[in-house]
Formats: C-alpha cells, sequence, structure tokens
C-alpha cells in the first residue's frame, strides 16, 4: 500500500504552507512537528508512489527472483573456484594476459574468483531489493533516541515480521542460493590467514645451535661447545669471568654456517655471570654451573627482546622491552613484569683447557613463552 497519501494532523502550517516550527522533513514525503506531532499540511509536491513491475506481475517477480538467485550462485561459484584454485594452482605459475604480458597465474586466478564472489553476492542483494523486498513509503514520527521497553519489543516483532515479508518463506532459490553464498564466502577470508601464518613450529624452537647438527638418525650428538664472547667469536677461560661480570655468548662455530646465522644465533644467544656461589639461592641443577658461574637465554620469555641488562648488586637480569625482571639468584626467576616463565638455562663446565663450554643445550625452548614449547 502507497501511505504517501495519508494525512499527518496536528501541529502547526505557517501562512506560507511552510512546515510549522521544528517540523520536520524525513524521507520521501515523511513530515513530521514538534514533540512527535505531526504536521498539518497538504500534500507538499511529492509525486505519486510508482509500482514496480514485480509488485504488480507475478511473472517479472518470477523472473526477478531466478536473476537474483543466479547471482548468488555465482558468488558460491566464485568462492569454490576461489578453494580450488588456492589449492590447486601452483605460486610459482605464470600466465600471458594480454595488455598486462606475463602474470602471476595464481593471484590472477584468486582475485577474479575472489571478485566473482563479492560481486555475486553484491549484486544479488542490490537487485533482490530493488525488485522483490517490499516497497512501501511510510510516514514515521520522531522520537527520543532511545525507545522505551514496548517499543523495543515491537521493533523486534517487526524485525520479524520483516524476515517473513521478505518472501524468504516463499523463495527458498533466495533463501538458499543466499545462505551458501554468505556462509561460503567467509572461506576466502580465513585461508589465506591461516595459510599466512605458516608451519607449524615444531622442535624448531626447542633445537638450537647448542644441540649439534642432527644426525642421520634424527639426534642429535650433544657435542659439547665453547661458549663464545659476542661478537669478538673468542673462547672465554673460566678465570676470566670474575664476580660481577657479564658476558654476551654465542656458541662455537656459528659464524662458520653459510646461512642462517641471525636466525641461529637469536635462538643460541646467551648471557653468561659469575655469582658468589653463597648469593645463589635457588638452583635446581647444582651441576649446571661452573665455581658460580651460570649461562641462560638471551632471549625474553615475553615476547623475545635480548635481555642484556645485568644488575651487578641486585643479580637481577632486565628486560629493556617490558621490565621483565629475572632474579638470576633463583635459577632466573621472573620477579617482575609480564615474563610468565624463567630464562632457559645451558648446562656449562670446563674444558682440560679452562675454557667454558656447553654440557648439553638447553632443556626447553628459548624465547617467547606464545611460541609452542617441546622438549630438545
Ligand atoms: S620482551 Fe622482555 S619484557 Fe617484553
Amino acid at each position: 500500500m502507497n501511505e504517501q497519501d495519508s494525512q499527518p494532523t496536528g501541529g502547526e502550517v505557517t501562512p506560507t504552507g511552510e512546515f510549522g516550527s521544528g517540523a520536520v522533513r524525513l524521507d520521501q514525503g515523511h513530515v513530521i512537528g514538534d514533540g512527535g506531532i505531526p504536521a498539518r499540511f497538504e500534500n507538499p509536491g511529492f509525486p505519486p508512489h510508482p509500482h514496480r513491475g514485480t509488485d504488480l506481475d507475478e511473472g517479472a517477480a518470477k523472473r526477478a527472483e531466478r536473476v537474483v538467485g543466479g547471482l548468488f550462485i555465482l558468488s558460491v561459484l566464485g568462492t569454490l573456484g576461489f578453494i580450488v584454485a588456492y589449492f590447486a594452482i601452483d605460486s610459482d605459475a605464470t600466465v600471458f594476459v594480454p595488455g598486462i604480458g606475463m602474470t602471476n597465474a595464481l593471484h590472477l586466478v584468486l582475485g577474479l574468483t575472489m571478485a566473482a564472489s563479492l560481486l555475486g553476492i553484491g549484486l544479488g542483494a542490490v537487485h533482490w531489493a530493488k525488485t522483490l523486498m517490499p516497497d512501501h513509503e511510510e510516514v514515521e514520527m520522531r522520537h527520543t533516541m532511545r525507545s522505551d521497553a514496548e517499543h523495543r519489543k515491537e521493533f523486534g516483532t517487526i524485525l520479524g515480521e520483516g524476515a517473513e515479508s521478505a518472501h524468504l518463506t516463499r523463495r527458498p532459490l533466495i533463501k538458499y542460493a543466499m545462505g551458501g553464498a554468505l556462509g561460503l564466502f567467509a572461506v576466502p577470508v580465513i585461508l589465506p590467514v591461516l595459510g599466512g601464518l605458516g608451519p607449524m613450529p615444531g622442535d624448531d624452537l626447542s633445537v638450537s645451535f647448542w644441540n649439534g647438527d642432527q644426525e642421520e638418525d634424527g639426534k642429535y650428538p650433544n657435542k659439547p661447545l665453547r661458549l663464545m664472547r659476542d661478537p669478538q667469536n673468542t673462547p672465554i677461560k673460566a678465570s676470566e669471568v670474575t664476580i660481577g661480570s657479564v658476558f654476551h655468548v654465542m656458541p662455537e662455530g656459528l659464524l662458520d654456517l653459510e646461512e642462517h646465522i641471525l636466525e641461529a644465533k637469536a635462538k643460541a644467544a646467551v648471557i653468561v655471570m659469575r655469582l658468589d656461589p653463597d648469593d645463589i639461592k635457588v638452583q635446581k641443577e647444582k651441576d649446571w654451573g661452573h665455581q658460580g658461574i651460570v649461562a641462560y637465554s638471551k632471549i625474553c620469555t615475553h615476547v623475545g627482546c635480548p635481555v642484556g641488562l645485568y644488575e651487578q648488586q641486585t643479580h637481577h637480569l632486565l628486560c629493556p622491552c617490558h621490565q621483565s625482571t629475572f632474579d638470576v639468584t633463583q635459577d632466573c626467576k621472573v620477579i617482575f613484569g609480564p615474563a610468565k616463565r624463567p630464562l632457559p638455562q645451558l648446562p656449562i663446565t670446563v674444558d682440560d683447557e679452562g675454557y667454558l663450554i656447553s654440557k648439553g643445550p638447553f632443556k626447553e625452548a628459548t624465547g617467547p613463552s606464545f611460541w609452542e614449547r617441546g622438549s630438545a
């Protein structure tokens, strides 16, 4: 029904025919006055509401329904094409496109299929709204912003009725095609996100250069490695590590790597300090140090900054990023800040020449706690 011609009553009209004070024109002939009282006016000149062909002719409505369904199905096909292309097309494959030249085939197909997916939904929704959705013009009153409980309840009822009047029950093709289009639409969004997360780290984080090279049987030789000054790359004698001193250390042989040196160093970086053995309060593994010399991972267990600040007096290691503080006298337990676990300890001893060497690798993964941690 076209309600435009209904005449609101009450309120004022100026002698010139203007709307009364505070009268508000909304949309398409909606006119109301102060305090929700409709302004009294003749039809101010809005054209009669034109009825659509689909309102008058069920055949036209059927055709529109098929077009809308077809567009949603196009979206479904686009989405399915995207999924298939994502798995089937080699990421390095290229294809010649006239006017562009050689281009990446996967990106091209993903772009085209996603465009079909989006366009299908968008055009389908627009065509549906323009041809088949209810087409009424109504006069509404402007109220205070917050509705009272009764009206909010009424709104819920109207919403339900709206869904009913959208003919979803009468037009199952649209209902199911749109459901498929919207349901599958999330897949192209999720797939690249999951793919972009990369592979699971496995034991990559619990194995560092201190483990040595992996052997054919998949095991690590656990070969002792000298502790080398960073960056000088010279070995450290235990006698050089005086109480209160601190050394930044990397494993022997790390700089001989031909590639991924920084990555290896990031996992194997160690900080070495000497404490008076009487100052050590807690030491789970008593033979992991040497006469008060202890070595801990330098990678903060919060989000991985280098823990480089050592307070000699308190024996605290500080992470400059978010102020996590580790107490070296208590196995590098976290005593302040956001880190959730102690710094992993590297077991050390000395070799025949008095140089500091590792006794074995870290027994747990170094680095941030949110990384998957396994045992070495
Ligand atoms: S990275 Fe060390 S406290 Fe945040």
